[in-house]
């Protein structure tokens, strides 16, 4: 099915002679449309069958990888306390515009945004943290113990630009802790976001951190950037001209050569920072040298988002040849709750892209999530066999027994094939005789052996057999 579906993929690209279709931007025309099936009587419009460009549908093939990766993160969540919560995919555009920024690219650019019939205007998530601070404040989170550890895992969309490894509907992993201001929290976040990287199996993983301090040093720092990057205003990128207007901090983020030269004399937020946020960013290094997590101090790392305060770290693959790609990122954000009408409530999280975790564990071969497979096949034969059978699967499966059948054939020639196929160990067989006896016939697929057992002795003539094979291979 799998081989079918990737054909198809193939086909449909070779029709298309430009990129991708935008289907969010363009009407549809010939040209552009993949395969077209009329919608009969309700419209003249056609419904291309592509996912929409930047989102893509996540096959059966590429699950076990995705599996591994939820099954990662929610024993982490578990083993540092985190509580699962799932907040909806649409919020007011407002809470979004007010946590992240209204001066940031995800705001700006990014937002999908829209009128809902009533009125509202709301926009689809493009990232956890605001919709979780929003959750936080309107459920009175605040009284429960502190830290307050919630975590979450869906699809997030922003509208950029697509490639490999950036998408318009991605996935995150999603942790915040709130109510504590130690940077002991700063470290054990970092140490965290580690844990799950290195259970995941990647390596060459590489933590960078910064502290940006608080709006008030902040403040100053801009000044003095500002007058830096004013001087060179000539020689940055148009994009940069425009961000000294609108949030000058964002031109250390810019990945143009010209830019990246001339902001490596920048002036440095470490260099700004108010006593506390300078204390706290020490004690952190401390921590961080205690627990021996290998970091580095990168002084031009600023994040996307304008709720950070203090400490802002991110994890990027270091393959010396490939694509480098942050990971995931995070960092303190101890304004943000107070900022959205909530009592002050210090905050600390990150989160982590799925999607270029999974291109990373297979760009290193790190193996995805192996399903246990059936060691156990259940033939039948005749309607009556079939009837019994029905009954047997369930029997087994109640009892622990990890089995496959075929119903759906009628020789058994065809389902003892599957059954070689699967590379079982026990293959029970109800034919007519046996339906009527209420008996099966186990074959012990490792020494060939074979007996006729009652139903009510199947369960454990099963379990025997897989145990004494289970002996045999050690
Ligand atoms: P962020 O750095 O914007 O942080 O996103 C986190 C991660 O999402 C990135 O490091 C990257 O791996 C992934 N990511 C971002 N954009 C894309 C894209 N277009 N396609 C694929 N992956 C992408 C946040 O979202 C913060 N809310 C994290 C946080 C939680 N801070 C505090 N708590």
């Amino acid at each position: 099915m799998a081989q079918k579906m990737k054909k198809g993929v193939v086909r449909d690209s070779k029709k298309k002679t430009t990129k991708k279709t935008d289907v969010s931007k363009v009407s549809v025309t010939k040209k552009t449309a993949v395969k077209k099936t009329p919608v009969a009587n309700v419209s003249q419009e056609e419904v291309l069958l592509q996912a929409l460009r930047g989102m893509r549908d996540i096959l059966p093939d590429e699950q076990p990888y995705w599996e591994r990766v939820r099954k990662v993160l929610s024993h982490a969540a578990q083993e540092y306390g985190f509580q699962r919560i799932d907040t909806p995919l649409v919020e007011f555009v407002h809470l979004f515009t007010r946590s992240i920024g209204n001066q940031t690219d995800i705001v700006e650019k990014e937002m999908y945004t829209f009128q809902t019939r009533g009125g509202d205007k709301v926009a689809l998530r493009p990232e956890f943290t605001a919709g979780i601070a929003r959750a936080f404040i309107e459920h009175g989170m605040g009284v429960l113990p502190k830290p307050v550890k919630l975590f979450s895992v869906g699809p997030v969309y922003r509208y950029d630009r697509p490639q490999e490894g950036r998408y318009r509907e991605f996935w995150q992993g999603n942790f915040d802790m709130f109510g504590e201001s130690d940077p002991i929290l700063d470290a054990q976040t970092i140490q965290l976001a580690y844990r799950v990287v290195q259970q995941l199996g990647l390596k060459n993983i590489e933590f960078q951190v910064n502290s940006i301090g608080v709006p008030d040093s902040r403040r100053e720092y801009t000044k003095a950037l500002l007058r830096y990057l004013e001087a060179q205003r000539g020689k940055l990128c148009q994009n940069c001209r425009d961000r000294l207007v609108t949030n000058p901090m964002r031109v250390l983020d810019c990945k143009e050569d010209k830019c990246i030269q001339l902001t490596t004399h920048a002036p440095q937020s470490l260099d700004y920072l108010d006593q506390e946020s300078r204390d706290h960013f020490k004690r952190l290094l401390e921590y961080l040298d205690e627990l021996e997590l290998p970091y580095t101090i990168n002084t031009r790392l600023v994040r996307g988002l304008d709720y950070y305060t203090k400490t802002v770290f991110e994890i990027w693959s270091s393959d010396k040849e490939g694509k480098k790609y942050s990971l995931g990122g995070g960092g303190r954000y101890d304004g943000l709750i107070e900022s959205l009408g909530g009592e002050p409530t210090p905050a600390i999280g990150f989160g982590l892209g799925l999607d270029r975790i999974i291109l990373e564990m297979k760009r290193t071969q790190v193996k995805p999530y192996q399903e246990a497979k059936p060691k156990v096949f259940l033939a039948q034969l005749g309607d009556m066999a079939k009837k019994k059978s029905l009954r047997l699967f369930s029997e087994l499966e109640k009892n622990g027994i990890l089995l496959a059948e075929s119903f759906g054939r009628g020789s058994l020639k065809s389902q003892l094939r599957v059954a070689n196929r699967l590379g079982v160990e026990v293959t029970i067989i109800v034919g007519q005789k046996e339906a009527l006896d209420d008996t099966a016939i186990l074959k012990d697929m490792v020494s060939g052996t074979q007996e006729t057992v009652t139903h009510e002795r199947l369960v454990d003539a099963v379990k025997k057999i897989l145990k004494s094979n289970q002996l045999l291979q050690g």
